[in-house]
């Protein structure tokens, strides 16, 4: 018989796209405090915790502020992102995964969430795919963040499964690496050359065709 798997999924940038509204809001941040914030440095915000990204900001805009002024900003900053976030609608889900995670029930595979975002379960409750998972881990949850296992470790012991055998989806080179630390079989989606370290990259999410996902489970 075949060894029992499972998933466990970041969200921004493997479920849905939310890098632009986190962009949106950043930038507006960004230019509020006098200085420019490109589409290219938010790159470096990605699968990075909210306040480490606050941090890497204003280091882009060589400002020093207080740590009373960085709590308001933060506030700022997400309730900005909200606003986008709460206009979400399952049409934002990005291609093959629908099919990818129909696959996985049909197949009785467990899957759940791994992601650095507080935001997540009312990310997933906006597209419709809150009560789909097995378990979720998000922002809230974790005390160590990426490229710390911890977020990914939890994942797999509330599937009550081994990290061995445990599949990571991740966009980011943070997560990539928590993968790899968490024992995980690690899959990138994006640029090869960035999501190097990974086991297997794939361009794009409509790259879990069902030969690829029968490789990976064997
Ligand atoms: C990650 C995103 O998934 O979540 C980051 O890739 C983001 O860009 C982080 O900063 C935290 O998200 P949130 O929703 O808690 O601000
Ligand atoms: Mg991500």
């Amino acid at each position: 018989m075949k060894k029992e798997k499972a998933f466990i999924f970041d969200l921004d940038g493997v479920i849905v796209d939310t890098a632009k509204y986190h962009f949106l809001a950043w930038r507006n941040l960004a230019n509020s405090l006098g200085f420019e914030f490109t589409e290219e440095q938010n790159e470096l915000l990605k699968g990075v915790s909210r306040v480490k990204s606050l941090e890497i900001l204003l280091k882009i805009g060589n400002v020093e502020l207080t740590e009373d002024k960085k709590q308001t900003l933060l506030i700022q900053k997400n309730t900005e992102y909200l606003q986008y976030v709460n206009k979400m609608t399952a049409e934002e889900i990005l291609p093959g995964i629908n099919e990818l995670l129909d696959f996985l029930d049909q197949n009785n595979i467990k899957y759940a969430l791994g992601s650095a975002s507080k935001n997540a379960p009312l990310i997933l409750e906006k597209v419709g795919l809150l009560n789909r998972f097995t378990a979720i881990v998000d922002g809230n949850d974790v005390s160590k963040a990426k490229p710390d296992p911890e977020v990914f470790l939890i994942g797999a012991q509330k599937l009550n499964m081994k990290p061995e055998d445990c599949i990571v989806v991740e966009d980011a080179i943070a997560g990539v690496e928590a993968a790899n630390a968490a024992n995980m079989l690690s899959i990138g989606i994006g640029d090869a050359e960035v999501l190097k370290e990974a086991d297997y990259v794939l361009s794009d999410t409509t790259g879990f065709t069902t030969d690829f996902i029968q490789k990976i489970l064997n």
